[in-house]
């Protein structure tokens, strides 16, 4: 059986990645494909239990390095019990954040070490590399005002992230950007601003173009 496809969506809050992995999963499903649409940190019950704790409470809670190695060991369990058992039967993989986010935001804002990210990339997702990456991009105030209103809607259970700073996050956009910039092949930089049409057939000509056809 040949080797499933694996497709992460990266970006800043409240770019619309969760109702734009939704629909790309749909739609490979009405083309025939089996499909795991899936998150980080999460995806699996021990690393949802890893969300829990990583994602409450104050900024503060932990510092990027602890994160880090939080994010890290909630993606190996991650890999080992959904992402690999789904490849290896030939399914395709949509994740809703991966490795590129700890890049981004422990690394890039949250001023870890790069180095010492590669040193986990190496080790923990040995081959487990995604084939496209799509990278959601659109002006930090516009991204916050829109995480605020999800937040609303769900009692704010999950804003430790949103509640660091506007230049963490303007440090996050220039971190995801440079990643896009720096993996053209792996990577796509979508416009995020646009409308939820607009952003889905982005991704879908993306996809096609790279995947399906590529
Ligand atoms: P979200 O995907 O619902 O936005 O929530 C996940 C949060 O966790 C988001 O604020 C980004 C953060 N995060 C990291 O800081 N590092 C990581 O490696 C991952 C996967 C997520």
């Amino acid at each position: 059986m040949t080797r499933g496809r694996f497709i992460t969506f990266e970006g800043g809050e409240g770019a619309g990645k969760s109702t734009q992995v939704r629909r790309l999963a749909a739609r490979l499903q009405s083309a025939g494909r089996e499909v795991v649409a899936t998150r980080e940190p999460g995806g699996s019950p021990g690393a949802e239990a890893i969300r829990n704790l990583v994602l409450k409470g104050d900024a503060d809670r932990w510092s990027p390095m602890t994160e880090t190695l939080l994010m890290y060991g909630a993606r190996r369990d991650h890999i080992e019990r959904t992402i690999l058992p789904a490849l290896a039967r030939g399914a395709w993989v949509v994740c809703d954040r991966f490795a590129d986010s700890t890049r981004a935001y422990q690394g890039g804002a949250g001023g870890v070490d790069p180095a010492f990210i590669s040193a986990l990339e190496t080790h923990v997702l040995a081959d487990v590399r995604p084939d496209l990456t799509l990278v959601f991009d659109l002006p930090v105030e516009v991204g916050l005002a829109r995480a605020e209103a999800f937040a609303q809607a769900d009692g704010h259970a999950e804003t430790r992230f949103e509640s660091k700073g506007a230049a963490f996050h303007e440090r996050l956009r220039r971190a995801f950007q440079q990643i896009a910039a720096a993996e053209p092949d792996r990577c796509a930089l979508i416009d995020a601003a646009a409308g939820i049409d607009e952003v889905e057939r982005e991704v879908w000509r993306t996809v096609e173009r790279r995947l399906v056809h590529g």
